[in-house]
């Protein structure tokens, strides 16, 4: 194949490492694959890759198209890396609660953005999205929170990946879900190969709506957006594991902290549900997780509020 000015990056996506993450007191190793590692630091790299090329495979795109989503901020920043890298506009639909460091990121990568009033309710960004798109042509929706391509990419890269990369059998899988595209995959993935493995879709306790309870504000970003999403139906999800806002936020400083891996809310999010897993399955159990992306988007967010206490920083003499 040719080398294009877009292979560069695209070439940096996926193939992230397996890391165990060793819990002495509790006696169990959690698998993290660490997505954070993608050049845009996020998981959403891949759906963003597979979504562009396979649309220019499909002749879905022109050289005036406009690719138009509405994200809570990690699809937008792979979306827009991808189009500055392959030469597309981009346009992001994004909430204005998402943290002012996803919003600048989009922008450097000289992405437009757009910014609606939520009002906790996301479906508000995808009609918008759908209206532009009716009115002009030249716009082209991944729409990440139905497309099957972004569960059967997680299917193909990162479950195989995960199976290649853990000595079976995998006992469970455990994540949080934000169009579901992950863990539909995913799950899909280590289903087929080891039958028995049990799916987790980790929830955040205030709006646990699998389990049936009504959304409710949390401070999990990138998940449980206040729905159900349509990919995440297909998922063989087997049990849901309630996460409080406080519980991931602490896993997410101590992974900082104890074990020097700079991630986000979300992984910490992640963690203590696999964490609670692993302890019922006890030190034999194999419990795969994901760390979904870098902590440095997070600046403006509650997991650096701990380090505005006036205690936090000592100075030194002037
Ligand atoms: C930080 C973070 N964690 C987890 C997820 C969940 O991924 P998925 O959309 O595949 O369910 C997302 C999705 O945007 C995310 O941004």
């Amino acid at each position: 194949m040719n080398p294009s000015r877009a292979s560069a990056v695209l070439g940096l996506i996926g193939n992230t490492p397996i890391v165990p993450l060793l819990f002495e007191a509790e006696g169990v190793t959690i698998y993290a694959k660490c997505e954070f590692r993608n050049p845009s630091g996020s998981v959403k790299d891949r759906f963003a890759a597979a979504v562009i090329t396979d649309a220019e495979r499909r002749g879905w795109l022109r050289p005036d198209s406009i690719i138009l989503e509405c994200t809570s901020g990690n699809t937008g920043i792979a979306l827009s890396m991808i189009g500055a890298a392959k030469g597309y506009r981009v346009t992001i639909l994004m909430s204005e609660e998402a943290s002012h460091e996803r919003r600048r990121l989009i922008r450097q990568f000289g992405a437009e953005l757009i910014l609606f009033k939520s009002g906790g309710r996301y479906q508000t960004g995808i009609n918008l999205s759908r209206e532009m798109a009716a009115k002009d042509s030249r716009y082209f929706l991944p729409r990440q929170f139905e497309n099957p391509l972004n569960a059967t990419d997680h299917e193909h890269s990162t479950g195989q990946e995960i199976l290649r990369q853990v000595d079976g059998p995998i006992d469970a899988v455990v994540a949080g879900y934000g169009t579901g595209g992950t863990l539909a995959g995913v799950g899909r993935a280590v289903k087929q190969r080891y039958p028995k493995a049990k799916i987790f879709a980790m929830e955040p306790a205030e709006a646990a709506l699998l389990c049936g309870e009504m959304p409710c504000c949390h401070r999990i970003e990138g998940v449980a957006d206040g729905f159900i999403p349509e990919l995440l139906r297909s998922a063989r999800v087997d049990g849901e594991i309630k996460v409080t806002s406080t519980e991931a936020l602490a896993m997410a400083r101590r992974l900082n902290r104890e074990f020097g891996l700079l991630v986000g809310t979300s992984s910490g999010a992640n963690v203590a549900a696999a964490l609670k897993v692993a302890r019922d399955l006890g030190p034999s159990g194999k419990v795969v997780t994901l760390l979904c992306d870098r902590a440095e988007r997070y600046f403006s967010t509650a997991l650096f509020d701990a380090d505005e206490s006036p205690s936090a920083e000592k100075r030194g003499p002037e």
